[in-house]
């Protein structure tokens, strides 16, 4: 197989549905030497975070050949270019805009506006600036007005220059990954700290909203959640019962207070030391109407009850990606289907979708036959979902090229573009040239 194609009617089809590629500022952009220091930098340099001990000091070197890699997204046909915005490049730490950041993104904006490409931008996709997590980061609730005043300042140099605007990518993984976990940076490990984060960057969220309303009320406003839909591993009641805990979790406590303006009910049964410190007003602020959702879905868990824990994860069964993630593209129709019900959407993009797979570069060609597949069955599961009466506007591939990937540094590729990290090489992979003609026959 090397086409990717959608049933005739498919509204996946219409030359108003977009599409486009995604990347994120500490996984492609390097220029460290032109920036403040972020979580990522003093993780990375910790033994025994990384898998492959590398860093985000180069990358893609995308901060000397932007001009080349737009040029890139330019001829894959897309629609959109999703990107992120370096907080410690574009702030000081006295809480001014640091002007050799600023332009390096306004050349980018101005580059994407020439070749007709909507720029998507992301506030916030995991880079803190480390001198707020030395002072306790989304520990401490003075983050969420730090990132307030700096959303406040770049949007204003922004102008008018932006498409859409999401305030944060994934708190999720911020919050549980990062504070509670401890296995994406800060390195934070304990149950009393990722509800606690994870209230800081939603009232970070609410109060990005209100400034990007003032700001910037003629760009699509609103935040990129990712999901891992939850599924019991048997019909006992129990087993049901803890993957709804886990569902709740892991999943519905980023989305309901968005909508709902409440937590999931989970949060009575939880013991005092794990519960967010939520102040008067923090709920209102949080479920301030957003324009639309972005999602980002790659995999579903699998789960069964555990005394200790409430919740157990198995471990992911056959078809994986390189990464381990279990490919189940229905899950994604589900998903789309489900939320659909328990909320009252606006419209949904799909903000990431795609899979790390062993790539090979052959004679200058990387024939990835399994991500074309895996791309495939997605966009058909996107598709299902809509035909289901999900409103959907967008698709973006993750990635546009290969990058950092968090703690399993440059090992695992998501790219539809190759890089050769030693030249800085670019090639496109059968999944990119299979992306664009879906893209240009439209
Ligand atoms: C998502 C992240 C993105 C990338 C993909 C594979 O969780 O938003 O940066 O790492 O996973």
């Amino acid at each position: 197989m090397t086409k990717l194609s959608l049933p005739q009617q498919s509204r996946l089809l219409s030359k108003d549905f977009l599409y486009g590629v995604a990347t994120a500022s500490f996984q492609i952009e390097g220029g460290y030497q032109d920036r403040l220091p972020c979580i990522w930098d003093t993780f990375c340099a910790t033994e025994g975070k990384i898998a492959d001990q590398s860093d985000g000091k180069i990358a893609c070197d995308h901060y000397s050949l932007w001009q080349k890699d737009i040029e890139l997204v330019a001829s894959l046909g897309v629609d959109a270019y999703r990107l992120s915005i370096s907080w410690p490049r574009v702030m000081t730490q006295d809480g001014k805009l640091n002007p050799i950041g600023v332009q390096f993104y306004i050349d980018i904006l101005d580059e994407l506006k020439r070749k007709n490409i909507k720029p998507f931008v992301t506030l916030y996709h995991w880079d803190l600036p480390q001198y707020l997590e030395d002072t306790g980061g989304w520990l401490d609730r003075e983050t969420a007005f730090a990132f307030e005043h700096y959303v406040d300042l770049i949007t204003k140099a922004f102008g008018d220059r932006v498409h859409s605007y999401a305030t944060l990518n994934e708190p999720f993984c911020s919050a549980y990954l990062g504070y509670e976990a401890g296995i994406h940076a800060p390195g934070k490990k304990g149950k009393e700290y990722g509800r606690k984060a994870a209230h800081h960057l939603l009232l970070a969220h609410g109060l990005a909203m209100r400034v990007l309303k003032k700001n910037s009320p003629q760009s699509l406003n609103g935040i990129v959640l990712n999901f891992t839909p939850c599924y019991s591993s048997t019909d006992n009641e129990e087993d049901i019962k803890a993957t709804q805990y886990a569902d709740d979790y892991i999943n519905q406590w980023y989305i309901k207070p968005i909508f709902d303006g409440q937590y999931p009910s989970i949060i009575n049964s939880m013991p005092e030391s794990m519960k967010p410190c939520i102040v008067d007003g923090d709920m209102d602020i949080i479920a301030e109407p957003i324009d639309y959702l972005g999602i980002n879905f790659y995999t579903r868990s699998v789960y069964k009850a555990d005394a200790q824990d409430i919740y157990q994860a198995l471990p992911a069964q056959a078809p994986l990606t390189d990464i381990g993630w279990e490919i189940y593209p229905q899950a994604f129709t589900e998903l789309l289907t489900s939320l659909n019900d328990l909320y009252k959407l606006p419209p949904i993009y799909i903000t990431e979708n795609g899979a790390a797979m062993a790539d090979t570069l052959v004679d200058g060609k990387v024939d990835d036959q399994n991500r074309i597949s895996y791309y495939q069955q997605h966009l058909n599961a996107v598709n299902d979902a809509v035909e289901q009466g999900v409103i959907v506007h967008g698709y973006f591939a993750w990635s546009l090229m290969d990058n950092f990937e968090w703690a399993e540094g440059y090992l695992k590729r998501f790219g539809i573009v190759y890089v050769d990290y030693k030249t800085q090489e670019r090639t496109i992979k059968a999944s990119g040239l299979a992306y664009r003609d879906l893209i240009s026959q439209r």
